[in-house]
Formats: C-alpha cells, structure tokens, sequence
C-alpha cells in the first residue's frame, strides 16, 4: 500500500505525486470556498457506485454555475485509473473542482477561467468494531448552514465549527435540526430515528445531502420490508427513539448512543441499527466482488 507520500494525484488532466500538486493563491477554492466536492467509497479494491456520485456532482456543479471541464466517464476514468494505482483494497477517491484561479472578485468579470480539478485515492477504514458497539455521541446544533444543503460544495465551514463544539464535549458528530426543531442532517452524515419501530429520515430537499449511502439504506429497507418513512422527526422525538444512527459513504451505519449528554434508550446500538450496518455491508460487498462495466481496467496517461 503507498504510504501517504506516494498518493497520486489527478490534477487538471495530469497524474502526480500529492505532495507536487500547486493550485494558485487566487483559485476561487482557497479564496472563496467557491467549488464542489465528492467522496467515493473504495472497497475490495474496487469503487462502490460511482456513478450516482458523478451525478451527483453534475447536480452540485449545475446547482452552482460551474461549467465542468471533465465529463462522467472522463472522471470515471480518472477514479478508477487512481483507485488501480492507489492499490487499496479500502479507502476514498476524494474528488474536488473549483471555478478556477482569476483575478481576485467576488463575481466573475466574464473572463473565461478553466475549473481546477483535482482527484486523488486514500486509505480510509470505516470505524473499528470496538467504536461501532460503544457508539457514537452526538450534539445538537440549529442547522446554520446555507439553504442549499443539497449541493456538495466545499464551503464547508459551518459544518466544520459544528463538529469542532462537538469535539470540545466529547462527541463524534453534530446533529443539526430547523428553527423548528426538525432533525436534518448530521455535519458529515445522514441521520434516522427509529420511532414506534418505524425508521424515519429527513425527506430530500434543500436541507440535506442526498446520500449515497442513504440511497442504499432507503433500497435495502425495502427490499427487506422494515418500514421506513421519509419524513422529518423533531429533536425531542430523536432524543425519545429507540435508535438513533447515521450514515455516510466513510462511516457505513454508526448508532448514536446520546444526544446532548443523554442516553439514547438503553445508550446501546438497537437491532435495528445493526440490522441496516450488515445490509448495507453486505450491498458494498456484493457489488465490490464483481468487476462491472464501470470498473474495467483502464490505460491512460502514467507518471
Ligand atoms: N460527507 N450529509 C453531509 C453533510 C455529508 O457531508 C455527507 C457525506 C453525507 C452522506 O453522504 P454519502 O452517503 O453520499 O457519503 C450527508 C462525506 C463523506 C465527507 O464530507 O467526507
């Protein structure tokens, strides 16, 4: 496996080391947080459904005005070209593009700039079954983010400040809810409740990310008959479930075993919980063994 100073990256059309990788002072990323984002899951050497990521990131792209430079098989073909070399068997391809480096200006003054876009594979193993069976303690936090959680952008600093309180009270996670008191979602997750035995998430929409592994999750609960609403729960009610958990592509299905301080139910993972994390593994396994379409070995540029 590379150590980290081997990690090769794709940078607007080139393969180099990480550590040779240059952006200017002026990319509109690092001066205005103006760009989007996508992490991808890497497992048994192989990407967990990259396409709805890629699409995703079309949507983030569209949401922003942001012309992108590389079409999805193009950066399907760049993922799969650094997840071959990367030689991980797990980990993430974190890919990232911005409007590009200009003259520094809030709006852009018409010249054309190219997007940066940048991509590179790490090693990244979901939680250990020690931290998975302790839980995971979570925070509240009034949703202070934008009104375009939808959209993956990098102007993550909201989120970030959340899960640094989270962090200063011994937490792992921030749980965000509305003016309302509505749960939304969680700084870098998806977030259910499970309610009268029914397991309820946010509804899509501007409020949250729509998750790949949420997609999953929402697949194999109906495949599997558990009931599964989407439909937002207030604080109060999480803090009243039987279980609470979240996911995200890093993390697989975590439970959450207290809000605030405060146990949730027994302050054990739920059966339920456990139930979703084995059929999501199971889901990522399946579809990790095979060698699809998408996945084919691929030539291009080398270092
Ligand atoms: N974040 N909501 C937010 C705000 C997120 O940042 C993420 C994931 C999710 C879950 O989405 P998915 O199942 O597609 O990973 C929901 C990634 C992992 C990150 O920022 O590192």
């Amino acid at each position: 496996m590379p150590t980290p100073a081997d990690e090769i990256l794709f940078l607007n059309g080139e393969f180099l080391p990480l550590s040779e990788g240059r952006v200017s002072i002026e990319d509109r990323g690092f001066q205005f947080a103006d760009g989007i984002y996508e992490v991808a899951r890497i497992w048994n050497g192989r990407l967990f459904r990259l396409e709805p990521h890629l699409k995703r990131m079309e949507r983030s792209a569209q949401g922003i005005s942001l012309p992108l430079e590389y079409g999805r098989a193009e950066m399907a073909r760049v993922c799969l070209e650094l997840t071959e070399r990367s030689g991980l068997q797990r980990g993430m391809i974190y890919i990232q593009v911005t409007r590009g480096a200009a003259r520094r200006s809030h709006a852009l003054t018409g010249e054309a700039i190219r997007p940066t876009t940048l991509a590179y594979a790490r090693a990244v193993e979901p939680p250990s079954p020690e931290s998975w069976e302790a839980g995971w303690k979570a925070i509240s936090r009034l949703d202070d983010r934008w009104q375009h959680c939808d959209l993956k952008t990098i102007a993550l600093l909201p989120n970030i400040l959340g899960k640094m309180e989270a962090v200063r009270h011994g937490a792992d996670e921030v749980i965000y809810h509305g003016a309302d008191q509505t749960v939304s979602e969680g700084g870098s997750s998806n977030l259910y409740a499970v309610i009268d035995g029914t397991i309820f998430t946010h509804p899509l929409g501007p409020k949250i990310l729509n998750g790949i592994t949420r997609m999953a999750v929402l697949e194999f609960c109906r495949a599997e008959g558990i009931p599964c609403r989407e439909v937002g729960r207030t604080l109060e009610e999480f803090r009243n479930a039987q279980e609470v958990f979240l996911t995200s592509t890093t993390r697989d299905a975590i439970p959450i075993v207290s809000i605030d301080g405060r146990p949730v139910a027994d302050g054990k993972p739920g059966l339920l919980t456990r139930r979703v994390f084995h059929g999501l593994r199971d889901i990522v396994e399946r579809e990790t063994s095979q060698p699809t379409e998408t996945q084919s070995p691929i030539s291009s540029k080398r270092t």
